[in-house]
């Protein structure tokens, strides 16, 4: 038999998971001379794109632009989309096994980090991730509801996503009416009441994880001021000499930014958006209708650890911040997959380079990871590329030396019929491009880029059918 890969024997590759991470790792295979390979990418959503489209914020329209390279992509005759497909459900690892070479998990990070204090699980104690999740419209988070005619509300974190949760709050309709942002959040954050958002950072302000251009659009708000405070802002002696050790061209540039901030306000905005530094919330406290109505916090001071890392330790000081609405942003986190060695304190599943190892750091063959679930829920989309690609050469180089299943059949129309009995309601890419045309001709009247379905029934009726 000749190698698979080869022209007389093509390869067949299952991408679970039709991220960034899933679309770049198919790119690869595409574009590698020599390899005859048909690529199935699966995700449990009928639509495509991971959190390009449920994790993006709605006011960043350019950077969605990604998604034409995620097309031309699909546009390759041997590239098949099963959407609405979900791997550990409509399909296992020993059913992939029957049809498939190989099998690349791409499914992202999908859960939150936790705080681990006491009250966090109090009403109007939520994760960003839910948030972000619902203002974007993903099926599974459409229904969830936030108060948000709290006053004062908290974002405990620095990250991107924190400032992006924090925008989204600051900003007026007409800031967002002209964005994907769903109906139904729209409508909710027409009736906000919220005047004060604290964003909570452990550490200072030189340890910020947020990047630069997110920090600068903070003072560009139209009815936000961001306020720092001239203590918090102040550098301390840890950083400073850290600093000056390693000059850092962002951070510096950050500091610049935000130094900006200190003291300043807009004139009668509507909102303010406080950032507040070395500060750990301990408790959330709940008020008379059993819901969040404080929070209590520690203050921190900065120290050099093991390592060179600039950590933080609690002091004796507490305060107490009167929030009725918390969004805890402390970063992402990979929920296991069934059938797969998964790295629990990590929240990835275990892996070498991308080849999935058992707990012993044996290679699990035929089984690989890319993106979030690779490498913990950090970096941008384009992150996701050099990641997938360093996946997918091992499995190119892993197919050259016979290291793959041994599938009884890689016939196209078997593996449909198999995916269509397993999942009757399964979404073609054609179809995806059906419900992105329908969502972006009901944009067109509202001088928005698109109105999003929400809801897989939605999503369905457009395709006409049950
Ligand atoms: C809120 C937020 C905003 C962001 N904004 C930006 C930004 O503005 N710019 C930027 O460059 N980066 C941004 N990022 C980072 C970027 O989105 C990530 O780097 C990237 O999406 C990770 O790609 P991935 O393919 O690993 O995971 P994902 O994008 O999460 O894709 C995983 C896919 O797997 C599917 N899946 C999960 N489980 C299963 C299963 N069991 N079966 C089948 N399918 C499954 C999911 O439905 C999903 O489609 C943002 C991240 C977040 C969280
Ligand atoms: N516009 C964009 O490009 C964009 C938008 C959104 C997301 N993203 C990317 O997506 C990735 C994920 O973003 P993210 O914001 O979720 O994660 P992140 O960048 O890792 O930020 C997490 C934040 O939470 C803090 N934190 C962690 N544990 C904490 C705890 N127990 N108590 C208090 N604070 C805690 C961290 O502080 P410490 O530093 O002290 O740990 C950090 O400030 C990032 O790479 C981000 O750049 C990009």
């Amino acid at each position: 038999m000749s190698t698979v890969g080869s022209e007389s024997n093509p390869a067949r590759i299952a991408i679970i998971g039709a991220g960034p991470a899933g679309f770049y790792a198919a790119e690869r295979f595409f574009r590698t001379a020599d390899l005859h390979v048909f690529v199935d990418v699966y995700d449990r959503l009928p639509t495509p794109h991971g959190l390009v489209r449920a994790g993006v914020a709605p006011d960043h329209e350019k950077i969605k632009n990604v998604t034409r390279v995620f097309d031309k992509t699909a546009s390759n005759p041997d590239f098949r989309f099963f959407g609405n497909v979900e791997y550990g459900s409509h399909v296992s690892l020993d059913d992939l096994k029957r049809f498939y070479h190989q099998v690349y998990f791409s499914t992202g990070a999908q859960v939150d980090r936790r705080l681990g204090i006491p009250g966090e699980n109090l009403p109007r104690s939520h994760s960003a991730t839910e948030f972000v999740a619902w203002y974007n419209g993903h099926p599974d988070y459409r229904d969830l509801e936030f108060d948000l005619s709290q006053e004062q509300v908290a974002i405990i974190g620095m990250g991107n996503v924190a400032v992006d949760v924090a925008r989204i709050l600051a900003k007026t309709v007409d800031e967002l009416a002209g964005t994907d942002i769903t109906d139904y959040a729209l409508e909710a954050l027409a009736e906000s009441k919220v005047k004060d958002i604290f964003m909570i950072g452990r550490r200072g302000p030189a340890q910020t994880a947020f990047t630069t251009p997110e920090i600068k659009e903070m003072g560009e708000l139209a009815d936000a001021s961001t306020v720092v405070l001239a203590d918090e802002f102040e550098l301390d002696p840890v950083s400073a000499a850290a600093l000056e050790e390693s000059p850092d061209r962002m951070t510096s540039k950050k500091l610049e930014i935000m130094a900006a901030f200190v003291g300043g306000s807009l004139p009668g905005a509507k909102r303010n958006c406080h950032l507040r530094f070395l500060l750990s919330p301990t408790e959330l406290i709940a008020g008379n209708d059993g819901g969040v109505s404080s929070m209590r916090l520690v203050r921190n001071r900065l120290e050099l650890q093991d390592g060179g890392r600039i950590g933080c330790t609690p002091t004796e000081t507490e305060i107490e911040l009167p929030v009725g609405l918390v969004f805890r942003s402390v970063g992402y986190r990979g929920v296991a997959l069934p059938g797969l060695p998964f790295n629990d304190s990590w929240g990835v599943v275990r892996n070498e380079f991308g080849r999935v190892v058992d707990d012993s750091g044996n290679t699990c063959v035929g089984c690989y990871v890319g993106g979030w679930i690779k490498r913990g829920p950090t970096g941008v989309i384009g992150t996701n590329k050099p990641d997938a690609f360093e996946t997918v050469d091992l499995m190119i180089e892993d197919l050259s030396a016979g290291k793959h299943f041994d599938p009884e059949s890689t016939d196209s129309e078997s593996i449909q019929s198999f995916v269509h009995d397993r999942q009757p309601h399964l979404i073609s890419y054609d179809d995806w491009l059906q419900i992105d045309a329908a969502e972006r001709t009901a944009g067109e009247s509202r001088d928005r880029p698109r109105v999003k379905f929400t809801s897989v029934e939605e999503m369905l009726e457009v395709l006409e059918r049950d």
